[in-house]
């Protein structure tokens, strides 16, 4: 696969696609599996491994592109991260300790990386410019640069200071109460990293509990961190002790195996060692909804993150309308979520989630176009879909565009196995920012997919 990309000239990113061969009847995923670890929860122990004292030695570290894109900005800044039997070491260099990178640091695809790297390095006493592929540099950043600038950040962007490439003059800054006005780790993030190394206790409140990993991490690292209701508080120029981390996996990865066993008849499949903090199950509680049967087990708390074992089998799923609370907790799903939908008996409705605009991709628009070329039934609204289920299976015998979207991308491979004919989802390169084993994995457990080509 890779060889045959080398000897292409030019940039064919973005050129892969993925051939979906559709699940026989009654060809169940069986098994028993893991899935890599929590992409939110990587990108966080690398930052705070890079800035407290001492070692922080990580196991399971996601290794896709978003989180080595983080490690090598780090790399960059003077910290050392060397991998060792699949284990990372991170040489601490407390919160005074990185140097000015001498290179643009390139966050890739990664929205989390550029907002929370912003949020340290406007705090540091030093210049640096962060910049991101096609899809990041249209993503909104003034949610972060407008409360950091109140800090007394000085950050300068395209579109006057909305956009990436972003230009930053780190310095001192002064604490702030923010409040979000969305329910966005990131935002959340970048403020409490910001505050993190500001004299003072910086604040911020969400409409909405975001996920809340980064608090949850700054406490285990011995940084003061105090939540109130939808309020939490930093205090800052903490000591930061570097700490062993077993980093869970990734719920967001799991979604797409769960709901291919819940739409594939036979289904058995158990997977093990998975995330599930509370901000992150959304999507089980609206499947639950829906009639799935999913059973967690082995529940236990790991560095202070709750851990389960989550069994899955086929269901007859039964649409709904999403409630507007549980939008913040399933934000990552939706994509998978509306495949789910779409091939469920009755109408699913899912209104208030205009957050899906602005992530790698539209995925309001990107789902309604890729599951409507399908065959599915989909109404698109401002700030969601109407989908009328199609139970007895979609179209398929089409190639549908996952826009560039990891998550797209796998939630129409999902899509596909139901489909009657087979499909190609073209432009799945970047799966590998999250999930870069998910072909192989797919294929232990009976699902055909091959890498396919588009001609020049
Ligand atoms: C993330 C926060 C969410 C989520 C993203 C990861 C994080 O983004 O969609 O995939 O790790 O903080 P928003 O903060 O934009 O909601």
């Amino acid at each position: 696969m890779t060889e045959h990309r080398e000897d292409k000239a030019g940039d064919f990113s973005g050129d892969m696609g993925l051939a979906v061969v559709p699940m026989a009847v009654d060809q169940g995923l069986v098994g028993v599996m893991r899935v890599p670890g929590d992409k939110s929860i990587s990108h966080r122990s690398i930052i705070l491994g890079a800035v407290a004292e001492g070692e922080t030695v990580v196991h399971g570290l996601l290794e896709g592109e978003d989180v080595l894109r983080t490690r090598d900005a780090f790399r960059a800044m003077g910290v050392e991260i060397e991998r060792r039997e699949g284990v990372y070491h991170i040489q601490g260099v407390g919160l005074d300790g990185l140097s000015e990178p001498d290179r643009v640091l390139d966050m890739g695809n990664s929205g989390t990386g550029m907002r929370l790297l912003t949020g340290l390095l406007a705090s540091q006493p030093f210049f640096s410019v962060v910049t991101g592929d096609d899809s990041l540099r249209t993503r909104p950043m003034g949610r972060v640069i407008k409360p950091l600038t109140r800090m007394g950040a000085v950050i300068m962007g395209r579109d006057g200071g909305r956009l990436a490439p972003l230009a930053i003059q780190g310095r001192d800054l002064l604490p702030l109460e923010h409040d979000t006005g969305v329910a966005s780790a990131q935002v959340k993030s970048a403020i409490l990293l910001a505050g993190l190394n500001t004299a003072g206790i910086t604040q911020v409140t969400e409409p909405a509990l975001s996920r809340d990993h980064t608090e949850r991490m700054f406490t285990g690292f011995g940084a003061r961190v105090h939540r109130d209701g939808l309020t939490v508080t930093v205090e800052g120029w903490p000591s930061l002790q570097g700490q062993t981390i077993r980093v869970p996996g990734d719920i967001s990865s799991a979604a797409f195996f769960i709901v291919a066993a819940l739409l594939c008849r036979g289904s058995d499949l158990l997977i093990e060692g998975v995330g599930v903090n509370p901000t992150r199950t959304g999507l089980l509680d609206l499947l639950g909804a829906m009639g799935a049967g999913l059973r967690l087990s082995n529940e236990r708390l790991e560095g202070g993150e709750p851990v389960a074992d989550i069994r899955v089998g086929f269901a007859e799923l039964q649409g709904i309308e999403v409630p507007p609370e549980v939008i913040p907790r399933a934000i990552d799903e939706f994509p998978i979520f509306f495949v789910a939908a779409s091939l469920a008996h009755g109408k699913t409705v899912v209104a208030g989630a205009g957050e899906l605009l602005h992530k790698e991709s539209d995925r309001i628009r990107a789902m309604a176009v890729g599951l409507s070329r399908l065959g599915a039934q989909v109404e698109e609204g401002a700030d969601g879909l109407i989908i009328h289920g199609r139970p007895e299976g979609l179209a398929g015998g089409v190639e549908v565009d996952s826009m560039t979207d990891h998550r797209v991308a796998m939630s129409l491979v999902v899509a596909g196995l139901r489909c009657q004919k087979g499909v190609k989802i073209l432009r799945t390169d970047n799966i590998a920012t999250s999930f870069p084993d998910f072909v192989p994995r797919m294929g232990e457990l009976g699902v055909s997919l091959s890498p396919v080509w588009r001609d020049r």
